[in-house]
């Protein structure tokens, strides 16, 4: 079992702009084609801040809508926030907040043997790491910049450095990175 950050960032290291979007993202290749599938086989449990669970209320859910979205995890998922957030009908969701340690304890019972993925964004991966529970960071690294946005891990981690396990070119598009977090590492 290992806790993932596994993300998409602009080259210049962001998740999102400033006004969360992500339309510069999806033209960038088919999500197929990259380590995702695979991925999301092994995920048992995944947590997300609000502003992830709103961009999807708004973009996936879209509550109220002609033609209303689905909520696209069968795993339990945990969302951060200090606000009442509105829930999705049928979705095995959680809202919590504060400290992240007992709420990682809860998603290691519900995943069992598999992993747990840290949806985003960067600030809340940041607070797994500082409590040292943050095991690898895979991100498809856009080959876009965006000069400015939301930080793909606020965090300043260099003694000892992550450690580089992998790295694949897919098409123009992306480049797949995957790293460990050596324990201890600050
Ligand atoms: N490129 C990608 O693949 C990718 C992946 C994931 C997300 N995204 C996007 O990136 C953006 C991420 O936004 P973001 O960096 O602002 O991060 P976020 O983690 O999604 O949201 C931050 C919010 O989470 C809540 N939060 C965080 N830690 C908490 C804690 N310990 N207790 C209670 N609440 C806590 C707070 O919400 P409240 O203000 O409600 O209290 C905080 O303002 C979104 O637009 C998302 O769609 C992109």
């Amino acid at each position: 079992m290992r806790t993932q950050y596994y993300t998409a960032a602009s080259l210049d290291g962001f998740i999102a702009t400033e006004d969360d979007s992500l339309d510069w993202l999806f033209p960038l290749g088919d999500i197929n084609d990259t380590g995702y599938p695979a991925f999301i086989r092994e995920v048992g449990a995944l947590a997300m801040g609000s502003a992830t669970y709103e961009w999807m209320l708004r973009h996936v859910i879209r509550p109220g809508s002609a033609t209303p979205g689905t909520w696209p995890y069968t795993q339990p998922a945990w969302v951060f926030s200090t606000r009442a957030l509105p829930p999705v009908p049928g979705a095995s969701i959680r809202f919590v907040r504060g400290d992240v340690r007992p709420v990682h304890e809860e998603m290691r019972a519900a995943a069992g043997e598999r992993n747990l993925w840290l949806v985003g964004g960067g600030g809340l991966v940041g607070q797994f790491h500082d409590a040292g529970l943050l095991d690898e960071v895979i991100v498809q690294v856009g080959s876009v910049t965006l000069g400015a946005g939301k930080p793909l891990l606020p965090r300043r981690i260099t003694s000892p450095a992550l450690r580089l396990v992998s790295a694949h070119a897919i098409g123009p598009g992306f480049a797949e990175l995957r790293y460990e977090v050596p324990r201890g590492a600050r």
